[in-house]
């Protein structure tokens, strides 16, 4: 069998299993050729006529059986995942990387000497930002001990042990006095009842790094109101959300916010302060 053949074939039998996708791809076609190429230690862009032997397809049909039987996102079998066209090491100590701040980093207008990576995980997010911005020092954050081990093999792997900083901090507590020109967070969004609905390859994240209170909002909430006293004048938070934003506006209608993509906001602090103002006068929420 060629290469080629054995993506289709393993496609097809992903459209049948009724896989669910999201950490890395979004379709059968391409997880498939992400598990069989990377299965195989190949690059992307490897030729789809290549012969595969048995002792390979024996390798491929192993993690296939796997993804399809136990549900296992693929990321997690392989141990590996892209992010923005870098690799990083993964395991189930973090969540899969995918964050969509990924692919706002490269055009970000202005000079940024200090970032931070609130709730950093596998510190996907602190290694791109400290490549986007090549002066800067990144400090990355996480409570989570186990995913700052992930962080640091990832630091390691792509070299950067003079600029980035790994820190054990319930959200900011530990960077007492640290300022930054931008701050970006992936953190926990998920609400409650979101929750309880995720499909099983969702159940092999940490729950830590995803649920966050009955709207999702209980990390977000804490971060904007901790975020303006940690910025320089000008500096901005770029937040990731996902579907939440109403119970965003719902909470802060009068945030001045922008969306440079429907999943993530800027918020710059004019005063610095954030005020929680109530949705409707009289209201708490
Ligand atoms: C959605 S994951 C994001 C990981 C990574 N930034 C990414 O985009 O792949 C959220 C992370 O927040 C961390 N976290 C949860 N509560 C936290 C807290 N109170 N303080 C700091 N980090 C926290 C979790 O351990 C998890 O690694």
């Amino acid at each position: 069998m060629k290469l080629g053949e054995l993506v289709t074939q393993t496609a097809r039998r992903f459209n049948a299993a009724r896989l669910h996708y999201g950490h890395g791809t979004d379709n059968a076609r391409d997880e498939a050729a992400y598990l069989v190429l990377r299965g195989l230690d190949l690059p992307f862009h490897a030729d789809a006529g290549i012969p595969v032997s048995d002792a390979d397809l024996r390798r491929v049909e192993s993690l296939v059986g796997r993804r399809i039987r136990e549900r296992i996102p693929t990321a997690y079998l392989l141990k590996e995942a892209w992010l923005d066209g870098l690799p990083f090491y993964v395991d189930r100590r973090v969540i899969v990387p995918r964050s969509h701040i990924a692919g706002l980093l490269h055009a970000w207008p202005g000079r940024v000497r200090r970032a931070l990576d609130m709730c950093c995980g596998s510190g996907c997010l602190s290694v791109l930002a400290a490549r986007a911005f090549p002066l800067a020092k990144v400090d990355a954050v996480d409570v989570s001990g186990a995913s700052l081990a992930v962080a640091e093999r990832n630091r390691r792997m792509h070299r950067l042990e003079h600029r980035l900083e790994l820190v054990r901090s319930d959200l900011f507590a530990r960077l007492r006095g640290r300022r930054y020109d931008l701050i970006l967070t992936n953190p926990p969004y998920v609400p409650q009842a979101a929750m309880r609905r995720l499909p099983r390859e969702y159940r092999y994240e940490p729950g830590l790094a995803l649920g966050a209170g009955d709207d999702g909002m209980d990390l977000v909430a804490r971060i904007l109101e901790a975020a303006p006293a940690h910025l320089y004048p000008g500096g901005a938070v770029l937040c990731e959300i996902g579907d939440n934003r109403a119970a965003l506006e719902r909470r802060y209608p009068r945030l001045p916010v922008t969306w440079p993509v429907p999943q993530v906001f800027l918020y710059r602090p004019r005063s610095g302060a954030v005020s929680r103002t109530p949705a409707r006068p009289g209201r708490a929420r």
